[in-house]
């Protein structure tokens, strides 16, 4: 999840080893431009959660100036590994200033974060109902979720084809998406489980807003001008056919979402399931 919370303080010192419950150990970091990173940590054995969902992650705060006293910084962070993996994995953007990743993007193999094991979210194929086409649209680090739904079986054993479009401003910050969705057409694991063909339902449209790039402009001025549709060849989306999960930015998600009900589209819910849904972390 982007950070969203107001600027509070500027240290950038290392996260120190903590003395809490929930702590796990960071297994890997990597980091994808000055703004992304992504690492992996272990996973409690107790954790159990669909693929899409997020949970709160983090670090002790700065000690209270008066009591010295320190508390848990935390965050909602969808789960970008997909439920079967043994390890978490989690995509991140820097903030320089931001209270929690301003000092989260410097986590070494070896440190601990704090891991509240209860995961939530929409963001699930149990919120959607059978259709023919899944839509996944991110902006940003909004492509974890996919990250994980697009190693997870199901979406393919669900639908025919699946459409992930990614836009962000430059196209270095689409390299996290762009490797993993080759790592996932080339797993041999994923073949195994699920046949060959699956390769063929992925369908990847990248697309860059400030930088030239294969495809340029919001996913949204492309889905309004019909080129989207064109480029892909597949009609614009119907309720008969196309299911559709949203996470990026706020003003991305809402303007999508009423995009998606002019196209006839209903919003879905895990008691409720519809055409489709839109990430809740930002608005809790
Ligand atoms: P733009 O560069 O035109 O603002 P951010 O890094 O600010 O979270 O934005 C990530 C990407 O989401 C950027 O490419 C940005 O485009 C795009 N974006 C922001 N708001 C919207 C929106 N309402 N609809 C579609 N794309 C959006």
């Amino acid at each position: 999840m982007t950070e969203m919370s107001p600027v509070t303080d500027a240290a950038a010192e290392k996260p120190r080893t903590l003395a809490v419950p929930d702590a796990q150990t960071v297994t890997a970091v990597t980091h994808w431009t000055d703004r992304l990173f992504s690492f992996r940590c272990t996973r409690p054995p107790s954790l159990r959660f669909r693929s899409g969902e997020f949970v709160m992650i983090g670090l002790m705060g700065d000690p209270d100036p008066k009591t010295g006293k320190q508390k848990p910084l935390l965050r909602a962070y969808s789960i970008a590994s997909p439920a079967w993996d043994d390890e978490l994995e989690f995509y991140s953007i820097k903030v320089q200033d931001g209270p929690l990743t301003s000092r989260l993007q410097h986590i070494q193999p070896g440190d601990q974060i704090i891991l509240r094991p209860k995961p939530v979210g929409t963001l699930v194929h149990d919120a959607l109902l059978p259709g023919k086409r899944l839509w996944l649209f991110a902006t940003g680090t909004g492509f974890a979720p996919f990250a994980s739904l697009l190693r997870e079986p199901q979406t393919y054993e669900d639908y025919d084809e699946v459409i992930i479009t990614h836009t962000c401003r430059e196209a270095d910050e689409l390299t996290y998406g762009a490797k993993l969705i080759e790592e996932v057409r080339n797993d041999p694991l994923m073949a195994e489980l699920i046949g060959e063909g699956f390769v063929d339902k992925i369908r990847y449209y990248p697309t860059t807003t400030r930088e030239e790039s294969s495809t340029n402009g919001r996913i949204t001025d492309l889905m309004r001008s019909g080129r989207v549709f064109e480029d892909l060849g597949v009609p614009p989306l119907s309720p008969e056919t196309d299911r559709a999960m949203i996470c990026g930015n706020l003003a991305f998600n809402l303007e999508l979402k009423a995009m998606l009900e002019d196209y006839g589209l209903v919003e879905g819910a895990n008691s409720d399931p519809k055409h489709y849904v839109v990430e809740k972390a930002f608005l809790d």
